[in-house]
């Protein structure tokens, strides 16, 4: 436990900021050293009015002015009051850093610290109507957090936000490096997450804690399965709550704690002032580690099962409705008549029967995955949920869907209790993507300022190709390489949308046809020129519905043509190394992926041919991997990672200027 790191962690400061820092460092003294204190909850108290100024003496200025310092790095969140004006002020310029020593986490923040702890926060307090209505993830002058806080915070655990130097040697430690991972170290956040107290002994200081959590908060830790989650907000005044470990077996044993802390400020009215500080080491974990030990006191993992009996005035449990109730089903077997000629059943390959008639199907073949609730070890028939009510009969969605009502990736929005009790809604009948995430925080979106349009080299009716940043194929430096094709300006290109979808089979089908039809001219544009090249095409897509709403996109690469033979068995041969199963029949993978139901990855191979993977949940999955076959069929290894290809504006644009030229006489839009 050498690389363990000391973390004290304290509760609301209430704006008794200088106060806290004196005990902060007394704690230091007597207990430390700490390498850092994460401060919960309401750092400043409640803002004052806009029409009344902060003294140059108040704790907030002098802080702000790097007058008041603090004894050791504080990270400090919001809790649940908005910040105080001049603090945002601050964060806007500085991205976080008040002072040298005190950093304020994004409301949705991911950060990894120099020690190698990752650490999210959830700022703000859940309100059910705002969290479902609200069109945006509310910033610092909003006390709230909406589902798109929520839904931003998944995102961000999805990157890495600490890129580091790689130099790959082998495609191994490309993957072992990049897996993305959405486990957190940490997590603090002011709400407490529903069924917390589930299954725990530990006496809770007041009753009422029990029924205080919110869901999208479990929901945050089902997906970051916290190590350490502390939350401020227990109460009124908030009480200190402990609970007892409980454990994630399928992720190797990892331990998850939860501790509410008392606040350390603000007013206190009964006697005893609560415990408001927690003193703990963690040691970084690495894929390697060793599975902890369970602690003696552990219970069962309360994100995971659900108490058979719940009290009926828990309030929150109407949001699991009737999907989760097994055992409780008649089961109904439809005889399903005989196939069409050339039929084959799947498990035996008889013609005479349908799969689901099969002799043979009594149990399913290891790494059957059932397709109603996406969970192993029974068939579609014996699913527990099959004939649970619901639009879509409690059909449980694929990686990623979360329900914009509530926050839940248990079931689609169709089937979404909180979404009947409000009634349908402005826009429900509306067609099109249902909830564009704002232009300025899509990549793709056209309407984004931010967007680097130097690099796009067409625009079409319904779609616009543009290079990448930091394309595959070498330009201008490394251009020499052997197997670089001579296509002008590389050549490597994303085919994307103009309007905003999360993935070309979620595009609504009347109006999927003229998108889908450009995207194939653009494809077939692109082969005949880089024939002129002597290169082939690949194009694949990361169809991935994922809680951050991607913009669908996809990518083309010019491969020469004598490697076009090594393609498909790259794929495969990469795929079984990284658990990824191609579709026997992908035009029907891809038909059960329709209307934004599934997450999957295609490829078009350069002979038309269609290679298919389903994206499932908790399934191995980089949205590298397409990159990283095609860099391993280029041998060119070094291309990797694009942020390692990036180049400066200027060289953008000459090969910009190189591509459209030589694309001019086969541009569909011109
Ligand atoms: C990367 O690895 C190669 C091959 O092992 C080596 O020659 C090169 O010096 C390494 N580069 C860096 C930056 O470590
Ligand atoms: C669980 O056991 C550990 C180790 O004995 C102890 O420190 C901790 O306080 C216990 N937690 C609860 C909530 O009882």
């Amino acid at each position: 436990m050498s690389s363990a790191v000391k973390v004290l962690v304290v509760g609301s400061a209430v704006g008794q900021i200088r106060e806290l820092f004196a005990k902060i460092k007394s704690i230091d003294a007597k207990h430390g050293k700490f390498d850092f204190a994460l401060c919960l909850g309401d750092f400043f108290g409640p803002p004052k009015d806009a029409s009344e100024e902060y003294g140059q003496e108040e704790d907030i200025i002098q802080l702000l002015e790097g007058r008041l310092e603090a004894p050791m790095e504080c990270y400090i969140m919001q809790g649940e009051h908005p910040l105080p004006a001049p603090v945002i002020e601050k964060f806007a310029k500085t991205g976080g850093a008040l002072s040298p020593n005190v950093f304020l986490l994004h409301k949705s923040g991911v950060l990894n610290t120099a020690q190698g702890i990752r650490i999210a926060s959830l700022g703000g307090i859940y309100d059910s109507n705002v969290y479902t209505a609200a069109d945006s993830a509310h910033g610092f002058t909003s006390p709230y957090f909406t589902s798109q806080t929520v839904e931003k915070l998944l995102a961000n655990t999805m990157t890495s936000s600490k890129p580091q130097e790689r130099n790959y040697t082998s495609l191994a430690a490309i993957a072992s490096s990049t897996t993305p991972s959405q486990l957190v170290d940490i997590l603090i956040s002011n709400a407490w997450p529903a069924g917390i107290t589930q299954f725990s002994s530990a006496p809770l200081p007041a009753p009422e804690l029990a029924s205080i959590g919110v869901e999208p908060v479990a929901e945050i830790v089902r997906k970051t399965k916290p190590r350490y989650h502390f939350a401020a907000g227990g109460g009124h005044p908030p009480k200190f709550w402990e609970r007892e470990p409980y454990v994630w077996e399928e992720d190797n044993a990892r331990v998850s704690r939860f501790v509410s802390l008392g606040a350390f400020g603000g007013e206190q009215p009964s006697g005893k002032k609560q415990r408001w500080f927690y003193a703990f080491s963690i040691a970084p974990l690495t894929p390697t580690s060793e599975p902890p030990p369970k602690p003696a006191n552990a219970t069962q993992n309360p994100f995971l099962h659900k108490a058979l009996k719940r009290p009926l005035d828990s309030g929150e449990d109407y949001r699991w409705g009737n999907n989760q109730q097994p055992g409780k089903r008649s089961r109904t077997e439809e005889p399903s008549g005989k196939p069409p000629a050339g039929y084959k059943c799947k498990i035996c390959e008889s013609p005479e029967h349908f799969i689901t008639d099969c002799p043979e199907r009594e149990k399913p073949r290891e790494g059957y995955i059932c397709r109603i609730c996406n969970e192993p070890g029974h068939f579609i028939r014996d699913c527990p949920v099959k004939n649970a009510v619901g639009d879509t009969g409690g059909k449980k969605p694929r990686e990623g869907y979360v329900c914009r009502a509530c926050g839940s990736e248990l079931h689609y929005i169709q089937d979404c209790p909180v979404a009947k009790q409000t009634g349908p809604r402005e826009g429900a009948g509306r067609r099109g993507p249902p909830k564009p995430i704002a232009p300025d925080e899509c990549w793709f979106c056209l309407s984004n300022p931010n967007l680097a349009k130097h690099l796009i080299v067409s625009i079409g009716s319904e779609c616009y190709v543009t290079l990448p940043k930091g394309q595959i194929i070498p330009t201008h430096q490394g251009a020499n390489h052997p197997n670089a094709p001579p296509v002008p300006g590389g050549g490597h290109v994303l085919i994307v949308p103009i309007t905003h979808y999360p993935t070309y089979l979620a595009i609504p089908p009347d109006l999927a046809e003229p998108i889908i039809d450009e995207t194939e001219k653009y494809k077939s544009a692109l082969r005949a020129m880089y024939a002129k090249h002597g290169a082939v095409a690949v194009c694949f897509e990361v169809g991935r519905m994922s809680a951050k709403g991607g913009h669908a996109h996809v990518q083309v690469v010019p491969v020469p043509t004598k490697l076009k033979n090594a393609i498909e068995d790259a794929f495969r041969e990469e795929g079984r190394t990284h658990g990824i199963e191609w579709e026997e029949d992908p035009d029907e993978a891809l038909r059960a992926c329709g209307g934004g139901r599934g997450s999957y990855f295609r490829v078009d191979l350069p002979d038309g041919r269609k290679m298919v993977h389903l994206i499932r949940e908790h399934g191995p999955f980089s949205i590298q991997f397409g990159r990283q076959v095609l860099v391993s069929v280029l041998g060119m290894g070094d291309r990797y990672d694009w942020k390692a290809c990036t180049q400066s504006e200027e060289e953008d644009k000459e090969d910009v200027q190189a591509f459209k030229a030589a694309f001019a006489a086969f541009d569909p839009s011109l």
